[in-house]
This record gives structure tokens, C-alpha cells and sequence, in this order.
């Protein structure tokens, strides 16, 4: 997942830099998701946790809501820029007008996701409110990696071999 992460860090670019922030970020938040609720990977449901535990589960999915549309919003036009202003003339320039339209869609599918995953939550099956949120999730991120963040990751390889040579990205 987040083909391009490798590629970013041997580059000086600020725009990369940035970017392998991000990417670190959507890692952590996916780590994090993954780990808040207990019985992800049991087929134990809310019954077997205390009302505090449940309180807590049900009151922070909210914010992952939030941090999610935040930190997709931020990556993609990070990733759109890099993309418009230093990969000129590679095959990830060519495609930039799909992989945005590509972005557009995880959004407006991401937003799909956090209605269902609310209505889930309302109906007191936290649990499987947070499994279906990572599952959507790791699903829609590696589908856009192998349609267009790995061939983003080449072409910043790529440039890094060119511009390395000339010391400036
Ligand atoms: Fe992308």
C-alpha cells in the first residue's frame, strides 16, 4: 500500500518530503484503525467489552471519520502537484488527469464508506463498523496503487536518478 512512500525517501524534494509525511500519517491512521477495537480479528462482537471500552470505540470513529477526509484530501493534491510541476514528460504526467479524476472518485467513494460505516455504528455494531472501515479502506488505497501510485513511484525513481545527478531534487 502507498507504493510511492519508498521512492520518496531519498529525495530532497519538499514536495516529496511532504508527501512521505502523509504517507507515514495514512499508515499510522490505518495501523491505528486496525488496532482500536479489540475483536477486529476475532469474531467477537461489542457483548464482550465493558460500556466504557464501548463508549470510548463508539465515540472516536467520528474523528476517524474527520482525520480520514483530512488527511486523503491533503495527499491527493499533494500527490496532483508533485505530480503537474516535477514529473513533466514520464508516464505519470501523461496520466495526471485520470489518476486526479482517480482521486475525485476514492473521495466521494470515501464519503459513501464513512455514511454506511455511521449507520453501522448507530445500529451499536461498532465492531463491525470498524471492520468494514478498514477492510473499504485497505481495499479502495490498493486498488489506486495499482492502478496509478505504483507507476507514480517509477516515475519518481525515474526523476530521482535524472535530478540526482544534477543536485536538486
Ligand atoms: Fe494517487
Amino acid at each position: 500500500m502507498f507504493a510511492h512512500g519508498e521512492a520518496i525517501y531519498n529525495s530532497s524534494s519538499d514536495n516529496l518530503w511532504q508527501l512521505m509525511k502523509e504517507h507515514q500519517r495514512l499508515t499510522t491512521f490505518l495501523d491505528d484503525l486496525q488496532h482500536n477495537c479489540i475483536n477486529q480479528h476475532n469474531q467477537l462482537d461489542c457483548s464482550h467489552c465493558d460500556r466504557g471500552a464501548l463508549a470510548s470505540c463508539r465515540g472516536q470513529l467520528p474523528s476517524y471519520f474527520h482525520d480520514l477526509i483530512d488527511l486523503c484530501s491533503i495527499h491527493f493534491y499533494r500527490e496532483e502537484v508533485l505530480i503537474a510541476q516535477e514529473l513533466q514528460g514520464l508516464a505519470a504526467h501523461q496520466n495526471l488527469r485520470k489518476h486526479h479524476q482517480a482521486h475525485a472518485g476514492i473521495l466521494k467513494k470515501i464519503g459513501g464508506i464513512i455514511g454506511e460505516c455511521a449507520l453501522i455504528n448507530e445500529k451499536k455494531q461498532t465492531d463491525e463498523a470498524y471492520r468494514f472501515l478498514y477492510k473499504s479502506l485497505t481495499q479502495l488505497f490498493a486498488e489506486h496503487d495499482a492502478e496509478f501510485d505504483e507507476e507514480l513511484a517509477r516515475c519518481i525513481h525515474e526523476k530521482h536518478g535524472r535530478v540526482n545527478s544534477a543536485q536538486t531534487l
